[in-house]
């Protein structure tokens, strides 16, 4: 049965150029780029241009780049590298939470309810010792673009710095990082492999290292480079990008307008264009991701398996829905490969599997 992938915000197929860069410092350039024979310069001089392309995309310095494992590294390496109180928002993903909860001393801002979180609330969460600032620019599940330009005037208003996780918005909206001081993003959100991302660090911003060995990435990073990853994380950052906005305006449209009592979550918020998140009353989540599995289409739905039980997501949570809406939620996320013959074939299975599932579900009249 042929396949359809709409769970790019889950991960994105590495593109075939991308695959292409990559091989040649897995094959014949295998050298550390910290060594001084040619074998190593050669890899330091692809290091380095992987390096200039992934500034050029983020339009910052080459030298305000440091490779990552990957998002969660990056936002790891931001939010626990500078000391004092944090403020951040209730919407993050788990990489800057979970850092936050294991280092404490942190104030969490709740967005409103469409997932927008209030430049008030964030300033009204300032402390006289908050030293970091750390709000996302895109949401992985609702697709809501906050305004990262006003949260940095109120962190550097306050003596504090601003990082946003720039993971979802890459690739996707314009990166304006005026005023920001620390941008993660990732690979493999971006058509290159899992396993590589990077931080952007603005240049004179102190920031104290998670892990220890040798002088890699200026000492904010120990560790050999992963010359192939880093590679192919600079070819897809200098990729053309598509605009999915017109293919995920046509699904949204019609699943709102095929299947009943469905909500569109984030309505009227700023979202990035391949993002869309939808609500079907009386079907839960999961099970229209099954449904939809066994039809050939990918989606995710807005709950997670955590320890056994399916919990509902936290950011659904956040912006308000009951216990219930957030598990019949589900997300369509576009990306590479998509077209409108695939959006109109899912529209069909959408409709098809929502009227199944509710026939099944008795309480649903
Ligand atoms: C918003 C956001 N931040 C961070 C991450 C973590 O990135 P990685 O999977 O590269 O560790 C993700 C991945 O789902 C994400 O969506």
């Amino acid at each position: 049965m042929e396949r359809y992938y709409f769970d790019h915000n889950a991960t994105t197929p590495v593109a075939p150029p991308v695959v292409d860069a990559m091989l040649p410092h897995l094959r014949a350039h295998f050298g550390n780029a910290s060594s001084i024979h040619q074998e190593g310069q050669a890899a330091k001089q692809a290091l380095e241009r992987a390096r200039r392309q992934v500034a050029a995309f983020l339009g910052c310095a080459q030298k305000e780049i440091v490779f990552t494992s990957g998002g969660t590294e990056a936002d790891n390496l931001a939010v626990l590298g500078v000391e004092g109180h944090v403020v951040s928002s209730t919407i993050e993903h788990p990489a800057v939470l979970a850092a936050l909860k294991n280092r404490g001393h942190f104030t969490l801002v709740a967005p409103d309810r469409s997932g927008v979180v209030s430049p008030d609330a964030v300033r009204s969460a300032m402390r006289p010792d908050t030293a970091l600032v750390s709000i996302m620019h895109a949401n992985n599940e609702l697709g809501v673009v906050q305004e990262i330009a006003g949260f940095a005037e109120i962190a550097h208003a306050a003596g504090a710095l601003f990082h946003s996780d720039g993971v979802q918005a890459c690739g996707k909206i314009a990166i304006d990082l005026t005023g920001v001081d620390l941008y993660s993003i990732s690979g493999h959100k971006l058509n290159a492999p899992k396993g590589v991302g990077a931080l952007f660090v603005r240049e004179g911003v102190a920031l104290s290292p998670r892990q220890f060995g040798g002088r890699h990435e200026s000492g904010r990073r120990a560790g050999t480079e992963s010359v192939p990853l880093a590679v192919a994380l600079g070819e897809a950052c200098a990729m053309p990008r598509e605009d999915y906005s017109a293919l995920r305006d046509r699904l949204e449209e019609g699943i709102l307008r095929s299947v009943s009592d469905t909500t569109l979550n984030s309505a009227g918020a700023p979202r990035v264009p391949n993002t869309t998140n939808i609500r079907f009353d009386g079907i839960e989540g999961e099970a229209m991701v099954i449904a939809l599995d066994l039809r050939g289409f990918a989606v995710s739905s807005g709950a997670a398996c955590s320890s056994g039980a399916v919990e509902p997501s936290h950011v659904l949570m956040a912006i308000g829905l009951t216990r219930e809406q957030a598990k019949s939620s589900i997300r369509f996320s576009l990306g590479l490969g998509n077209t409108v013959e695939q959006i109109d074939r899912l529209i069909e299975a959408v409709t098809a599997a929502a009227a199944h599932l509710r026939r099944m579900a008795p309480a649903y009249a």
